[in-house]
């Protein structure tokens, strides 16, 4: 370019000195390559990022496919997240290439405040249900009889225990999705939909001529809780002291209306599709085509299902999915039978709001009625009691049940349960049973004690209280032996500080023995403390010595998590570790500095300053740090930091955003939120009735932005 440019400028000066027209001619193509190298540079850059990007896309829908409908991904998550992390930043750089069905874009939005209502192209129905197979059989005769033919064709697929939903797809692309409702009008909750990842955003023109699917259709199915995303999300529930969900059908229900779509993306929602049809119409002309054409369209079909015109078959196939139901990574709790024949499905109709061509034939619940012979109550780490109902012992889906959970005092008042009470307990898709109601009939008398709450802890006899506004009853004292069991149980338990050989037994005993008063004195533990204890010979004291050895080398964010703070569970002892890199930074951290943490609202950093405002707890940090354990770890804050320095204030109300999300992602982004206007703000966002602060603004010729304005300043 140097060359060139004083090439341009001899060829100029040459040109004015001997004022030949060649000269300004010779110039002017001196120059021109170097203008035309720039044009030629931005004309095909462009397309040559948009092609980089779209092919990107293209790679992650595939393995999204690969790995969330077909369960079988081509590539490890490493992989996936490095194509991911390549998109993102190539539409950081190039805002303009982002598009709504980038997979990029599935968390984003929020559901409008209450929910759209949406009328249905078609009615979304229910399905009768038969019991046993003898209600099936009447049902099949009943079939055959109005069709009057002897052979009917069904197609039996499990019916999965979640929440129908539709979905509307325009040109390819996911358009809408909007849950059953009343089965005429459902609710729009479209930006939870899309943070599902077996729910593709588009659909390729030549797959879907492949499938034989118009370019705008419409799916119906199931969104389902994975069971292991259940038990996952209990866990975290329970660690942040709300209750368990009683199953994965009510989870998935509550989470599919969530208003806040990254919430809702945290859930691992799943969703199985099992009608298609073009304005309310079915488009093949049988119900098995259907479901091979939704297949092929790649959406996730559940592939246990059979087409037979063998009522023995069916039967087969329905014990055989209730003997595989307990190993299933999703709940079921029967088989739909349906008609495969749509003409003929037309010809039966329907009874009020069931259609006569389908039926489910429904397990019987994983429930029973048993004794409930007493309540015990447990301590747990945080001094909470616990009542759990005893039970005379109970078969219930293959699994002996002798204790299920009561919660709490408020759950015991609500079910009105007494001692000698016969119950109804349920085993949904959680470990831990429940008792769903109080059974009153000839053969189930009542029982005749009422349990009283204890007003003092079962272990240690300390004074058990129940705050203000609080559910849980707790014991008070801080030497209580329940509690420290519980405490070190936590945090050698799995996932935590992994200490593997350290199971009840011998965390029991080594309490019991008196050497270890404290967590810290894990770490004081020696041979001979081990070898003194029952059943430990040398081969078992030398590795549980090996893991608490390598205990230490575990990251920050696991010892913050093994401190036991209440509400901070495995993601927020990340993002505190991650956020603040140090241990000593967490300690010291006002409630404000804590907020500024990724997902840590006003309950959370008080319950990590009221945990570092007792001295016992900078002593076990102290302990543990002498001790050897990882008290920094490298900072990494989400994201770049496009606002740092910069002040902005906020006004009037955005169209998607709270104040509060929005000052969080100002401060992600390194910026500063202020009350008031001044010269020093750098910007105002101004949302719908705005009042004085615009005006200041304007006055002051602060820049102003919209909602929109501010996300991309955040980009
Ligand atoms: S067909 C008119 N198929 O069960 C047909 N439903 O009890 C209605 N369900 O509301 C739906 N798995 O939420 C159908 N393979 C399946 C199903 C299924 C689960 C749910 C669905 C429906 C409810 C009826």
């Amino acid at each position: 370019m140097v060359t060139l440019r004083l090439e341009a400028l001899i060829v100029c000066f040459f040109c004015i000195v001997s004022k030949r027209l060649i000269g300004l001619l010779l110039a002017a193509a001196v120059w021109r390559p170097k203008s035309k190298v720039r044009l030629y540079n931005r004309g095909m850059s462009k397309p040559a990022v948009e092609n980089d990007v779209e092919e990107l896309r293209e790679q992650i829908r595939h393995h999204e496919y690969r790995y969330y409908v077909l369960d079988d991904p081509e590539i490890s998550d490493q992989e996936f997240d490095g194509l991911m992390n390549r998109l993102k930043s190539l539409e950081a750089k190039h805002p303009q290439l982002v598009t709504p069905d980038s997979p990029t874009q599935r968390v984003g939005g929020k559901a409008a405040e209450g929910f759209a209502k949406v009328p249905h192209s078609r009615p979304m129905l229910s399905l009768d249900n038969a019991y046993n197979e003898e209600e099936l059989r009447a049902w099949d005769q009943r079939v055959r009889d109005l069709a009057n033919r002897e052979r009917i064709e069904y197609v039996c697929e499990y019916k999965l225990d979640g929440m129908s939903l539709a979905l509307w797809y325009e040109g390819g692309a996911l358009l809408r999705g909007i849950t059953r409702g009343d089965g005429t009008i459902g609710e729009d909750v479209t930006p939870n939909v899309r943070t599902m990842r077996s729910v593709p955003l588009t659909i390729g023109a030549a797959t879907l001529k492949k499938a034989n699917v118009p370019e705008s259709f419409e799916a119906r199915g199931e969104v389902v809780m994975p069971i292991a995303a259940f038990q996952a999300w209990n866990e975290q529930r329970e660690q942040e002291g709300l209750q368990r969900a009683a199953n994965p059908r009510n989870a998935a229900a509550g989470s599919i209306r969530m208003v806040d779509a990254r919430e809702v993306a945290k859930r691992r929602l799943d969703y199985y599709a099992y009608f298609v049809l073009r304005a309310g119409d079915w488009i093949f002309p049988t119900h098995s085509e259907s479901l091979d054409a939704l297949e092929a369209a790649g959406f996730k079909v559940n592939p246990h299902r059979i087409l037979t015109d063998d009522l023995e078959k069916a039967l087969r196939f329905i014990r055989d999915a209730e003997a595989k139901r307990d190993h299933l990574p999703y709940e079921i709790d029967g088989v739909v039978l349906k008609v495969n024949e749509v003409k003929l499905q037309d010809r039966l109709g329907f009874t009020g709001k069931a259609p006569r061509w389908a039926i489910a034939y429904k397990f019987v619940a994983r429930a029973a009625i048993t004794q409930l012979e007493d309540i015990t109550v447990q301590v747990g780490r945080t001094g909470k009691l616990t009542p759990l109902a005893m039970l005379t012992p109970v078969l219930i889906g293959g699994t002996t049940v002798k204790r299920a959970t009561l919660h709490n005092a408020d759950e015991i008042a609500r079910l009105g349960v007494r001692i000698g009470d016969y119950v109804q307990v349920e085993r949904g898709g959680d470990v831990i049973p429940k008792i769903v109601k109080v059974v009153e009939d000839a053969k189930h008398p009542r029982g005749n004690r009422e349990f009283a709450f204890p007003g003092h802890c079962p272990e240690c006899g300390g004074l058990a209280v129940r705050a203000d506004g609080e559910v849980d009853h707790r014991c008070v004292n801080a030497a209580c032996p329940a509690k420290l069991r519980e405490s070190l149980l936590h945090f050698v338990s799995r996932g935590v500080m992994n200490i593997d050989g350290m199971g009840e037994s011998l965390v029991q005993q080594v309490i019991d023995s008196g050497k270890v008063r404290g967590i810290a004195d894990i770490y004081d533990i020696t041979r001979d403390d081990l070898l003194r204890l029952d059943r430990i010979g040398e081969k078992t004291a030398q590795n549980v010595l090996a893991q608490i050895a390598r205990s230490k080398q575990l990251p920050l964010e696991r010892v913050v998590l093994a401190l036991g703070i209440h509400f901070v569970g495995e993601r927020t002892a990340q993002l505190l570790a991650r956020h603040f890199g140090s241990m000593e930074l967490i300690e010291n951290s006002t409630d404000e500095q804590l907020q500024e943490v990724e997902e840590v609202g006003p309950r959370v950093s008080e319950a990590i300053r009221e945990f570092f405002s007792e001295e016992k707890n900078h002593e076990l940090v102290g302990r543990l740090r002498s001790a050897g354990l990882r008290m920094t770890q490298e900072v990494i804050r989400k994201g770049p930091q496009p606002l740092a320095g910069k002040t902005l204030v906020i006004t009037g109300t955005l169209p998607n955003l709270t104040r509060d999300q929005a000052k969080k992602k100002i401060e992600a982004a390194g910026g500063k939120v202020s009350g008031s206007v001044s010269k020093k703000t750098d910007y105002l966002v101004a949302g719908e009735e705005a009042g004085s602060k615009l005006d200041k603004a304007n006055a002051l010729r602060v820049a102003v932005l919209d909602e929109a304005g501010l996300l991309g300043l955040l980009q």
